[in-house]
Protein backbone atom coordinates (compact mmCIF):
# COMPACT_ATOMS: atom_id res chain seq x y z
CA UNK A 1 0.00 0.00 0.00
CA UNK A 2 1.68 3.39 -0.76
CA UNK A 3 2.02 6.22 1.78
CA UNK A 4 0.80 8.67 -1.04
CA UNK A 5 -2.31 10.44 0.23
CA UNK A 6 -4.88 9.39 -2.49
CA UNK A 7 -7.29 11.85 -3.78
CA UNK A 8 -10.17 11.41 -5.99
CA UNK A 9 -11.87 14.45 -7.88
CA UNK A 10 -15.57 13.14 -9.67
CA UNK A 11 -15.78 15.56 -12.65
CA UNK A 12 -12.09 16.19 -12.72
CA UNK A 13 -12.14 16.80 -16.91
CA UNK A 14 -12.44 20.59 -16.74
CA UNK A 15 -13.39 23.51 -14.80
CA UNK A 16 -13.59 23.77 -10.86
CA UNK A 17 -12.65 19.40 -10.67
CA UNK A 18 -9.33 19.86 -13.20
CA UNK A 19 -8.09 23.24 -11.11
CA UNK A 20 -8.48 21.11 -7.99
CA UNK A 21 -7.32 18.37 -9.63
CA UNK A 22 -4.57 20.32 -10.36
CA UNK A 23 -3.56 21.90 -6.94
CA UNK A 24 -3.79 18.89 -5.17
CA UNK A 25 -1.52 16.85 -7.56
CA UNK A 26 0.98 20.06 -6.97
CA UNK A 27 0.58 19.81 -3.26
CA UNK A 28 1.93 16.05 -3.46
CA UNK A 29 -1.49 14.11 -3.76
CA UNK A 30 -2.00 10.95 -6.07
CA UNK A 31 -4.85 12.67 -7.74
CA UNK A 32 -7.69 9.96 -9.24
CA UNK A 33 -8.83 12.26 -12.26
CA UNK A 34 -12.58 10.95 -12.23
CA UNK A 35 -14.63 11.12 -15.71
CA UNK A 36 -17.30 10.15 -17.36
CA UNK A 37 -16.00 9.94 -20.65
CA UNK A 38 -12.52 7.93 -20.93
CA UNK A 39 -10.91 10.39 -23.92
CA UNK A 40 -11.23 13.28 -21.65
CA UNK A 41 -10.34 11.79 -18.78
CA UNK A 42 -7.33 10.84 -20.16
CA UNK A 43 -6.94 14.05 -21.76
CA UNK A 44 -6.83 15.53 -18.66
CA UNK A 45 -4.62 12.77 -16.83
CA UNK A 46 -1.93 13.78 -19.67
CA UNK A 47 -2.62 17.82 -18.82
CA UNK A 48 -2.07 17.12 -15.60
CA UNK A 49 0.81 15.01 -15.46
CA UNK A 50 2.59 17.56 -18.05
CA UNK A 51 1.89 20.28 -15.43
CA UNK A 52 3.73 17.30 -12.35
CA UNK A 53 0.96 15.92 -11.03
CA UNK A 54 0.52 12.09 -10.26
CA UNK A 55 -2.96 11.52 -12.03
CA UNK A 56 -4.66 8.98 -13.09
CA UNK A 57 -7.76 8.70 -15.28
CA UNK A 58 -10.89 6.66 -13.50
CA UNK A 59 -13.65 6.50 -15.78
CA UNK A 60 -16.33 7.43 -13.68
CA UNK A 61 -20.29 8.57 -14.43
CA UNK A 62 -21.71 9.77 -11.10
CA UNK A 63 -24.90 9.07 -12.67
CA UNK A 64 -24.25 5.08 -13.98
CA UNK A 65 -24.23 2.54 -10.36
CA UNK A 66 -22.02 0.04 -12.34
CA UNK A 67 -19.69 2.64 -13.51
CA UNK A 68 -19.49 3.51 -9.62
CA UNK A 69 -18.59 0.37 -8.71
CA UNK A 70 -16.49 -0.09 -11.01
CA UNK A 71 -14.25 2.69 -9.78
CA UNK A 72 -14.67 1.68 -6.18
CA UNK A 73 -13.15 -1.81 -7.09
CA UNK A 74 -10.81 -0.30 -9.42
CA UNK A 75 -9.68 2.28 -6.08
CA UNK A 76 -9.99 -0.68 -3.79
CA UNK A 77 -7.29 -2.91 -6.04
CA UNK A 78 -5.13 -0.51 -6.42
CA UNK A 79 -4.58 1.64 -3.32
CA UNK A 80 -6.77 -0.05 -0.65
CA UNK A 81 -8.05 3.11 0.67
CA UNK A 82 -8.81 6.57 -0.19
CA UNK A 83 -7.95 9.83 1.98
CA UNK A 84 -10.06 12.24 0.17
CA UNK A 85 -13.23 12.43 -1.81
CA UNK A 86 -14.21 15.46 -3.93
CA UNK A 87 -17.69 15.23 -5.09
CA UNK A 88 -17.25 17.61 -7.94
CA UNK A 89 -19.14 16.81 -10.79
CA UNK A 90 -22.38 18.71 -11.23
CA UNK A 91 -24.80 19.95 -13.80
CA UNK A 92 -27.18 22.91 -14.05
CA UNK A 93 -30.37 22.58 -16.34
CA UNK A 94 -33.79 24.78 -16.40
CA UNK A 95 -36.43 25.32 -18.43
CA UNK A 96 -37.72 28.94 -19.55
CA UNK A 97 -36.57 30.85 -17.17
CA UNK A 98 -36.14 28.40 -14.79
CA UNK A 99 -38.76 29.72 -12.11
CA UNK A 100 -40.74 26.48 -10.46
CA UNK A 101 -43.64 27.23 -12.56
CA UNK A 102 -41.86 26.46 -15.57
CA UNK A 103 -39.78 23.68 -14.69
CA UNK A 104 -40.81 20.19 -16.08
CA UNK A 105 -40.13 17.13 -13.67
CA UNK A 106 -37.93 15.50 -16.52
CA UNK A 107 -35.30 18.32 -16.05
CA UNK A 108 -35.20 18.26 -12.17
CA UNK A 109 -34.80 14.68 -11.91
CA UNK A 110 -31.68 14.95 -14.50
CA UNK A 111 -30.40 17.52 -12.17
CA UNK A 112 -31.01 15.76 -8.95
CA UNK A 113 -29.48 12.42 -10.70
CA UNK A 114 -25.71 13.68 -10.87
CA UNK A 115 -25.90 16.91 -8.35
CA UNK A 116 -27.72 14.80 -5.53
CA UNK A 117 -28.33 10.78 -6.12
CA UNK A 118 -25.12 11.04 -7.85
CA UNK A 119 -23.09 11.87 -4.49
CA UNK A 120 -24.95 9.72 -2.21
CA UNK A 121 -23.64 7.10 -4.63
CA UNK A 122 -20.03 7.39 -5.16
CA UNK A 123 -19.69 8.59 -1.56
CA UNK A 124 -21.52 5.29 -0.22
CA UNK A 125 -19.31 2.90 -2.86
CA UNK A 126 -16.23 4.80 -1.64
CA UNK A 127 -17.08 5.14 2.55
CA UNK A 128 -15.88 1.47 2.98
CA UNK A 129 -11.92 3.07 1.46
CA UNK A 130 -12.23 6.43 3.28
CA UNK A 131 -12.86 4.58 6.69
CA UNK A 132 -9.87 2.35 5.68
CA UNK A 133 -7.53 5.82 5.72
CA UNK A 134 -6.28 6.88 8.91
CA UNK A 135 -8.16 10.44 8.59
CA UNK A 136 -10.31 10.99 4.98
CA UNK A 137 -11.72 14.13 3.96
CA UNK A 138 -15.07 14.43 1.80
CA UNK A 139 -15.48 17.37 -0.01
CA UNK A 140 -19.31 18.47 -1.74
CA UNK A 141 -19.28 20.93 -3.94
CA UNK A 142 -22.89 23.10 -3.35
CA UNK A 143 -23.20 26.38 -4.03
CA UNK A 144 -24.58 29.00 -2.21
CA UNK A 145 -27.66 29.10 -4.76
CA UNK A 146 -28.54 26.18 -2.25
CA UNK A 147 -28.43 28.11 0.60
CA UNK A 148 -32.28 28.96 2.02
CA UNK A 149 -30.81 31.38 4.35
CA UNK A 150 -29.10 33.16 1.48
CA UNK A 151 -31.78 32.61 -0.76
CA UNK A 152 -34.52 34.27 1.05
CA UNK A 153 -32.52 37.35 2.56
CA UNK A 154 -33.90 40.42 0.63
CA UNK A 155 -30.52 42.24 1.29
CA UNK A 156 -28.82 39.36 -0.75
CA UNK A 157 -27.83 39.95 -3.69
CA UNK A 158 -29.02 36.51 -4.86
CA UNK A 159 -32.42 37.37 -3.69
CA UNK A 160 -34.00 38.16 -7.15
CA UNK A 161 -33.27 34.69 -8.03
CA UNK A 162 -36.19 32.03 -8.31
CA UNK A 163 -34.73 28.98 -10.01
CA UNK A 164 -35.46 25.73 -8.73
CA UNK A 165 -33.69 22.76 -10.45
CA UNK A 166 -30.33 23.58 -9.86
CA UNK A 167 -30.57 25.65 -6.38
CA UNK A 168 -32.86 22.85 -4.97
CA UNK A 169 -30.64 20.18 -6.08
CA UNK A 170 -27.60 21.60 -3.95
CA UNK A 171 -30.06 22.62 -0.75
CA UNK A 172 -30.37 18.64 -1.20
CA UNK A 173 -27.08 17.90 -1.39
CA UNK A 174 -26.27 20.29 1.79
CA UNK A 175 -28.52 18.44 4.13
CA UNK A 176 -26.97 15.26 2.12
CA UNK A 177 -23.52 16.69 3.38
CA UNK A 178 -24.66 17.78 6.75
CA UNK A 179 -25.95 14.23 7.29
CA UNK A 180 -23.26 12.25 6.31
CA UNK A 181 -20.90 14.92 8.69
CA UNK A 182 -23.58 13.44 11.64
CA UNK A 183 -23.46 9.88 10.80
CA UNK A 184 -19.75 10.11 10.58
CA UNK A 185 -18.41 12.80 13.61
CA UNK A 186 -17.19 9.78 15.65
CA UNK A 187 -14.81 8.31 13.07
CA UNK A 188 -11.96 10.30 11.82
CA UNK A 189 -13.58 11.60 8.84
CA UNK A 190 -14.55 15.47 7.79
CA UNK A 191 -17.63 15.74 5.45
CA UNK A 192 -18.14 19.50 4.43
CA UNK A 193 -19.85 21.60 1.55
CA UNK A 194 -17.62 23.76 0.03
CA UNK A 195 -18.72 26.76 -1.93
CA UNK A 196 -16.73 28.03 -5.26
CA UNK A 197 -17.89 30.86 -5.85
CA UNK A 198 -19.41 32.29 -9.49
CA UNK A 199 -16.92 30.89 -11.43
CA UNK A 200 -16.20 30.92 -14.98
CA UNK A 201 -16.85 27.60 -16.24
CA UNK A 202 -19.03 25.78 -18.82
CA UNK A 203 -21.53 25.20 -16.47
CA UNK A 204 -22.33 28.89 -16.68
CA UNK A 205 -21.22 29.58 -20.24
CA UNK A 206 -17.83 31.68 -18.58
CA UNK A 207 -20.25 34.14 -16.71
CA UNK A 208 -18.56 33.74 -13.48
CA UNK A 209 -16.60 36.69 -12.14
CA UNK A 210 -13.86 33.90 -10.63
CA UNK A 211 -11.15 31.47 -12.18
CA UNK A 212 -11.68 28.04 -11.48
CA UNK A 213 -8.58 27.56 -9.73
CA UNK A 214 -9.82 30.65 -6.91
CA UNK A 215 -12.76 28.20 -7.02
CA UNK A 216 -10.56 25.08 -6.44
CA UNK A 217 -9.04 26.69 -3.74
CA UNK A 218 -12.10 25.57 -1.36
CA UNK A 219 -12.37 22.54 -1.85
CA UNK A 220 -8.36 22.08 -1.61
CA UNK A 221 -8.64 23.95 2.06
CA UNK A 222 -11.36 21.14 2.91
CA UNK A 223 -9.58 18.82 1.22
CA UNK A 224 -6.49 19.11 3.05
CA UNK A 225 -8.25 20.40 6.74
CA UNK A 226 -5.58 19.34 9.76
CA UNK A 227 -7.28 16.71 12.29
CA UNK A 228 -8.29 19.28 14.48
CA UNK A 229 -10.90 21.12 11.66
CA UNK A 230 -14.48 21.34 11.44
CA UNK A 231 -16.99 19.13 10.11
CA UNK A 232 -20.21 19.35 9.02
CA UNK A 233 -20.03 23.14 7.81
CA UNK A 234 -20.88 24.79 4.12
CA UNK A 235 -18.06 27.11 3.86
CA UNK A 236 -16.42 28.99 1.07
CA UNK A 237 -16.62 32.09 -0.90
CA UNK A 238 -18.31 34.89 0.68
CA UNK A 239 -20.52 37.52 -1.44
CA UNK A 240 -17.69 40.41 0.21
CA UNK A 241 -15.27 38.35 -1.56
CA UNK A 242 -13.87 36.55 1.53
CA UNK A 243 -13.87 32.84 3.06
CA UNK A 244 -16.22 31.89 5.45
CA UNK A 245 -18.86 29.71 7.16
CA UNK A 246 -22.43 30.20 5.03
CA UNK A 247 -25.80 29.41 6.11
CA UNK A 248 -27.11 25.91 4.90
N1 LIG B 1 -19.02 27.45 -11.93
C1 LIG B 1 -19.63 27.99 -10.90
O1 LIG B 1 -19.85 29.21 -10.83
C2 LIG B 1 -20.06 27.13 -9.74
C3 LIG B 1 -20.57 27.77 -8.60
C4 LIG B 1 -20.96 27.00 -7.51
C5 LIG B 1 -20.84 25.62 -7.58
N2 LIG B 1 -20.35 25.03 -8.72
C6 LIG B 1 -20.23 23.59 -8.72
O2 LIG B 1 -18.89 23.23 -9.02
C7 LIG B 1 -18.86 21.92 -9.60
C8 LIG B 1 -18.02 21.95 -10.86
O3 LIG B 1 -18.69 22.80 -11.80
P1 LIG B 1 -17.93 23.60 -12.96
O4 LIG B 1 -18.42 24.99 -12.89
O5 LIG B 1 -16.48 23.32 -12.95
O6 LIG B 1 -18.65 22.93 -14.24
P2 LIG B 1 -18.09 22.30 -15.60
O7 LIG B 1 -16.92 23.07 -16.10
O8 LIG B 1 -19.29 22.14 -16.45
O9 LIG B 1 -17.55 20.86 -15.13
C9 LIG B 1 -18.44 19.90 -14.66
C10 LIG B 1 -17.70 18.58 -14.52
O10 LIG B 1 -18.64 17.60 -14.08
C11 LIG B 1 -18.56 16.50 -14.95
N3 LIG B 1 -19.80 15.73 -14.96
C12 LIG B 1 -21.04 16.13 -15.29
N4 LIG B 1 -21.90 15.11 -15.20
C13 LIG B 1 -21.18 14.04 -14.79
C14 LIG B 1 -21.49 12.69 -14.51
N5 LIG B 1 -22.73 12.20 -14.65
N6 LIG B 1 -20.50 11.88 -14.08
C15 LIG B 1 -19.23 12.34 -13.94
N7 LIG B 1 -18.87 13.58 -14.22
C16 LIG B 1 -19.83 14.43 -14.64
C17 LIG B 1 -18.18 17.09 -16.29
O11 LIG B 1 -17.68 16.09 -17.15
P3 LIG B 1 -17.70 16.19 -18.77
O12 LIG B 1 -16.37 16.77 -19.16
O13 LIG B 1 -17.86 14.78 -19.19
O14 LIG B 1 -18.86 17.06 -19.14
C18 LIG B 1 -17.14 18.09 -15.84
O15 LIG B 1 -15.91 17.44 -15.60
C19 LIG B 1 -20.32 21.53 -9.83
O16 LIG B 1 -20.77 20.69 -8.78
C20 LIG B 1 -21.04 22.86 -9.79
O17 LIG B 1 -22.40 22.72 -9.43
C21 LIG B 1 -19.96 25.76 -9.79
Amino acid sequence: MTNTTIALVTGATKGIGLATARRLGALGRTVLVGARDPERGRAAERALREGGADAHAVPLDVTDEESVARAAKLVEERYGRLDVLVNNAGIARGDGTGRPSETRLATLREVYETNVFGVVAVTNALLPLLLSAPSARIVNVSSEVGSIGIMTDPAHPLFPVASVAYPSSKTALNMVTAMYAKELRDSPVKVNGANPGYCATDLNHHNGFRTPEQGAEVSVHLATLPDDGPTGLFWGHLADGSYGVLPW
